[in-house]
């Protein structure tokens, strides 16, 4: 079978529909996070999946989101979201993070997500060489990925592995910096323009 092709386009004013639908078609991801972990007002027991959704859509409105949609066509089947550490600055296991933290990076990988019944066909991959050529584009810098380690253990279903599998990042150039959780890296990369 022949590769597919995929595009790529921001998430913005635009795009949130198409974000959305693929969003509601797999449940509102996690049953409703709509990718707002990583944002700063995060997830808790009190969020809703419909608040979770206004407050998505305030950070495209407002322009506080970078995320790069995958399209197969017309339709969008997965996403890499990045940014800053002030516009991203909820990761896992941040105490372990700061205990070796020497310099923030310029940017972060948040979560990647690809559509359910389109998984292990290279969505993942487009997602994230589209969020470094954007990243390029917008002057380059230090990039951080959190991605999960997944040689030496058992494979793991895909939401495990919300914020990437570690060989991902490896086809890209990015290099372990230090380990913050039993099998969680920060991974580096300097990207120059
Ligand atoms: C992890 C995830 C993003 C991978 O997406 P994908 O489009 O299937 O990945 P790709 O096909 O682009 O795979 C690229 C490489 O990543 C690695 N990889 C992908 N899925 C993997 C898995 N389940 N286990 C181990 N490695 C994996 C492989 O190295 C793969 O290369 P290969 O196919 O040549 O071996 C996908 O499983 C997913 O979306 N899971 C849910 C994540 C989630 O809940 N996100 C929420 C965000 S708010």
């Amino acid at each position: 079978m022949a590769d597919i092709v995929y595009s790529t386009r921001p998430l913005s004013s635009d795009t949130w529909g198409d974000f959305a639908r693929l969003v509601e078609a797999n449940n509102g991801v996690w049953g409703g996070c709509w990718c707002m972990g990583f944002h700063p007002e995060g997830l808790s027991k009190a969020s809703t999946a419909a608040g979770n959704r206004r407050a998505k859509e305030a950070h495209v409105r407002t322009g506080t989101v970078h995320q790069v949609l995958v399209f197969a066509g017309d339709e969008c089947v997965g996403w890499c979201q990045y940014g800053s550490p002030a516009e991203l600055p909820n990761i896992k296991n941040p105490g372990a993070y700061a205990k070796e933290l020497v310099q923030l990076p310029d940017w972060r990988i948040g979560c990647i997500f690809t559509g359910k019944g389109r998984r292990g066909k290279g969505v993942a991959r487009a997602a994230v060489s589209g969020a470094l050529d954007a990243i390029r584009a917008a002057g380059g810098g230090v990039v951080e990925a959190y991605p999960e380690q997944v040689e030496g253990r058992d494979p793991q279903q895909g939401a495990y592995l919300h914020t990437g599998p570690e060989t991902l990042f490896e086809e890209f150039g990015f290099t372990r910096d230090r380990q913050i959780a039993k099998w969680r890296w920060v991974m580096r990369l300097s990207l120059d323009v």
